[in-house]
């Protein structure tokens, strides 16, 4: 039985001010989530704030990115031991923000998915296809890809210890969400793929949803087989909407 886990990637939204407001609204908010695991992740700069609002809870935390590399002369960038310094327990790696807007690879990214591992942190490893990949009946190519990648340089005991979001690229912030079914037999593909190599792990790992989840839909897309939680952008950032949504959990 897998625990439902739902994460809130705040993107670059919020000051020290809001983000005062919403923790102090999630922690009193927090006892009437039951089953689900929920976590943050905040802009980097924010993370001292969080992780000591955060310290005494049951709420997890973490980074919406990380160097591949490990110190040095790496100018705006941050490294794996800076957010284990700040004791984070995830750390989001090939969002397609980063993909698409940052030109990440594959590789890169499986390097970024590898790097958090040895840093004992949890990769939450996004995959999903743009609108037009969809649309030419190539969604199932793009998700191998990206996963493959990782499988190739981390192997499949990486995935012991690892989360898989599935973020179709055309439901993000466009309110356009996937349909429960829609979502349902990609997180199923995903499952197949890393079966393939392990029944147990295939089983095991956590694969969340991504992409306009609000608490209207969140209980219809959770109750899917496959379907383990939710990773949410924009309803993350007010507390009321993203405790409905882990309550769907
Ligand atoms: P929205 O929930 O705003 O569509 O964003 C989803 C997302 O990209 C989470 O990582």
């Amino acid at each position: 039985m897998r625990q439902p886990l739902v994460v809130g990637n705040w993107k670059m939204n919020g000051s020290t001010a809001t983000i005062q407001t919403l923790l102090e609204q999630m922690k009193q908010g927090i006892g009437s989530v039951e089953r689900t695991k929920v976590g943050v992740c905040p802009p980097f700069v924010y993370l001292s704030q969080v992780s000591i609002a955060l310290g005494a809870t049951n709420i997890a935390w973490g980074a919406q990115d990380v160097s591949q590399q490990a110190e040095g002369a790496f100018t705006g960038e941050v490294a794996v031991n800076m957010l284990k310094d700040f004791n984070c327990a995830y750390v989001i790696v090939g969002h397609s923000e980063r993909r698409s807007l940052y030109h990440e690879s594959d590789e890169l990214v499986a390097q970024k998915f590898a790097a958090v591992q040895a840093g004992m942190m949890i990769p939450i490893l996004c995959v999903g296809e743009l609108l037009e990949e969809r649309e030419s009946g190539d969604t199932e190519n793009v998700v191998k890809r990206q996963l493959d990648a990782v499988l190739n340089l981390a192997g499949i005991a990486a995935f012991e210890k690892a989360v898989i979001a599935y973020e179709p690229v055309w439901a993000i912030g466009t309110g356009k969400t996937a349909s429960p079914q829609q979502a349902q037999d990609v997180h199923a593909f995903i499952r197949q793929q890393l079966a393939k190599y392990d029944n147990a792990i295939a089983d095991k790992v956590q694969i969340l949803y991504g992409g306009s989840v609000k608490g209207s839909n969140a209980t219809e897309l959770f109750s899917m087989a496959d379907i383990d939680g939710g990773l949410i952008g924009g309803a993350s950032l007010k507390a009321d909407d993203f405790l409905t949504i882990c309550r769907a959990g």
